[in-house]
């Protein structure tokens, strides 16, 4: 492993595209015996998705990201079309944040001609985003099974934002026996108190004022009082919910004029 000093400063950031340059650009690190820590992203850069830079490269010997956009977890009437896509933008953020490879394929090198094969969670992945976007974490898993696959991390980071999310690729850790360690990181926040989202940007000023009723409406941290203050800011929330995702957690989706939004807090003690 490099001294922590000359990682720090170097602002090199190799992309790449295919898996045989992924592999490449790996090798030596492998051979090295360094750990990988593997940050899977849909681009879109911001603070939320570096604080999982930082994590990686403080536990990890080198830093991959990924910038994906699945359309494998976008159903149709989703937003898949109008998601931000800016590969300039997300290598900047990405070199500035120290990530070592950032691998951004096309559709075609995740799922080739013939892909037949999905991962379909039960258990966690049903009720809340599993019932308001059929499909969406069977296409989660597959891409993360596929990821895991290619990158053979050590760890993997995701954010508490989305909740159900991590509880769902923990599930499929446990239940297919992978060898990586799932790290869950807190949720990063704007000033007002808006969880960071790439959604955020499609927001007018108008509406990101009525956003700050999502975070408000968690800090009652009780699912009805939650739910009128929403209904106050004229937001009709699709679910105020608490569920068990790696503890007792009220969940939140709403849309903000055609913008979906979710958000969440643990309810109690430290996420597992
Ligand atoms: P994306 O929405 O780009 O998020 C990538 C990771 O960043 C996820 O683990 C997400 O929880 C985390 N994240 C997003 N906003 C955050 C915030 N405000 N604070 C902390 N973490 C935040 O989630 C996905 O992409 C995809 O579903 C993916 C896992 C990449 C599979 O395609």
């Amino acid at each position: 492993m490099c001294p922590v000093s000359e990682r720090n400063w170097s602002l090199n950031v190799k992309t790449v595209r295919t898996i045989a340059e992924l592999r490449l650009a790996l090798e030596p690190a492998k051979a090295r015996g360094d750990s990988l820590g593997l940050v899977p992203t849909m681009g879109a850069l911001h603070e939320g998705h570096t604080s999982l830079f930082a994590s990686s490269r403080a536990e990890n010997g080198l830093t991959v990201a990924t910038v994906f956009v699945n359309p494998a977890q976008f159903s149709d009437g989703d937003d898949l079309a109008s998601y931000p896509d800016d590969l300039d933008h997300d290598v900047a953020i990405a070199r500035a944040a120290g990530v070592d490879v950032l691998f951004a394929p096309p559709p075609a090198e995740i799922y080739p001609p013939g892909f037949a094969t999905w991962i379909e969670p039960a258990g966690v992945a049903l009720g809340l985003e599993g019932d308001h976007r059929p499909g969406h974490f069977r296409g989660v898993a597959t891409v993360c099974v596929r990821l895991f696959g290619l990158v053979r991390p050590q760890r993997a980071y995701f954010g508490r934002k989305d909740a159900q999310q991590v509880a769902v690729v923990k599930q499929v850790v446990r239940d297919l026996q992978l060898d990586v360690e799932i790290r869950a990181l807190p949720t990063v926040r704007a000033e007002d108190g808006v969880a960071l989202s790439s959604r955020n940007v499609r927001l007018s000023e108008q509406q990101r004022i009525i956003a700050r009723a999502i975070p408000a409406a968690l800090s009652t941290r009780d699912a009805a009082a939650a739910r009128a203050v929403l209904v106050a800011a004229g937001i009709e929330p699709e679910y105020v919910e608490v569920a068990d995702l790696d503890g007792p957690t009220l969940a939140i989706a709403a849309r903000v004029g055609s913008v979906r939004l979710i958000d969440n807090v643990l309810l109690e003690g430290a996420a597992r």
